[in-house]
């Protein structure tokens, strides 16, 4: 029985996975009429490929789920929210290439790189980047232009040096090191991972129309579930299957990558993250149950098994 406003209470009768499912059945349908293929088909099915192959659909989802919580609709952040998933996908395309982290399997099929050629996985990734913002300008419908070209801004800023790509040149540099702190370790984590995850719920709040403080709360639930979300990112690399993850399993180690069970351990990182996820809730609780979604989406990120 829910006898509280306290939103972790309230997230128990809240079902999650219904409301997943059925988000990700909108965001689904949205892209794949979002990208049709045309001359020259290759680059078409190449970008198709990746963006179709399944995932969580996290990120769109938070941008969905934050425009609607501050009383916007989902129509006016459909867009925005196919943009971060191509633009997601963009980066694991890259991610995965040889001249980075090398793997062959990804959302539980071949690499992107393996099936269509180093060449075209790169161009693959550029091209759904740029179809992003294309996609952002040309589609929003019912937002004021100046809302959206912020968006643009942000994400612009989240993917590029001094975020997401900021990350990636670090964690990358960090391969090998011994000496890496938990600072440094950080860093590479709420750039590479968190950064992106910060934009989906920003974008969404902004979308909305928010006031000042609901962005600067909102923001401050991003960044602890970003930084929550590549802690057990770094978790499951060693403690799940490559079935379950559908990419393959104890990569990190392999790579002498820089992670949070490294430096921390495996009971330690779970700690972190479970703190994270419980300072991210903590931000939620002026919006009562109206913030259940977003919620149950911080403890799914810890809780999840892929
Ligand atoms: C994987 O992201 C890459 C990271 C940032 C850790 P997800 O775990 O969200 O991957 P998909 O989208 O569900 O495949
Ligand atoms: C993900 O880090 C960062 C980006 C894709 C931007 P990882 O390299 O740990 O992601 P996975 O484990 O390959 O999905
Ligand atoms: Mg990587
Ligand atoms: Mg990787
Ligand atoms: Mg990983």
């Amino acid at each position: 029985m829910v006898t509280t406003d306290n939103p972790q209470a309230l997230s128990q009768d809240f079902d999650l996975k219904a409301y997943l499912q059925n988000q990700q059945a909108i965001v689904e349908a949205a892209l794949d009429q979002a990208i049709l293929v045309t001359e020259p088909p290759k680059i078409y099915e190449a970008m198709r490929y990746s963006l179709l192959a399944g995932g969580k659909r996290l990120r769109p989802i938070l941008c969905l789920a934050t425009c609607e919580l501050l009383g916007g609709t989902g129509a006016m952040a459909l867009p925005t929210a196919c943009a971060l998933e191509m633009i997601h996908t963009m980066s694991l395309i890259h991610d995965d290439l040889p001249a980075m982290d090398n793997d062959d399997y990804r959302r539980g099929k071949l690499t992107n790189h393996k099936v269509y050629g180093e060449d075209i996985a790169i161009l693959a990734g550029d091209a759904l980047l740029a179809y992003a913002f294309e996609f952002i300008a040309d589609r929003t419908e019912n937002v004021p232009p100046a809302q959206v070209l912020q968006v643009i801004a942000r994400l612009g800023r989240a993917v590029g040096a001094a975020g997401l790509v900021g990350g990636q040149v670090v964690d990358l540099e960090s391969e090998g090191k011994t000496d890496i702190t938990v600072e440094e370790l950080s860093f590479i984590h709420t750039h590479k991972t968190g950064a992106l995850l910060e934009v989906c719920v920003t974008s969404g709040a902004i979308l909305a129309g928010a006031a000042a403080a609901d962005l600067d709360r909102l923001t401050r639930y991003a960044q602890n579930i970003g930084l929550a979300f590549q802690i057990i990112d770094d978790i499951l690399d060693i403690t799940a299957t490559q079935e379950e993850l559908g990419k393959t399993a104890g990569k990190d180690l392999q790579a002498e990558k820089a992670t949070y069970p490294k430096l921390l351990g495996l009971e330690g990182s779970r700690q972190r993250a479970d703190q994270l996820v419980g300072e991210a809730i903590a931000q939620l609780e002026p919006y009562g149950s109206a913030a259940m979604p977003l919620v149950a989406i911080a403890q799914f990120i810890t809780a999840r098994k892929n």
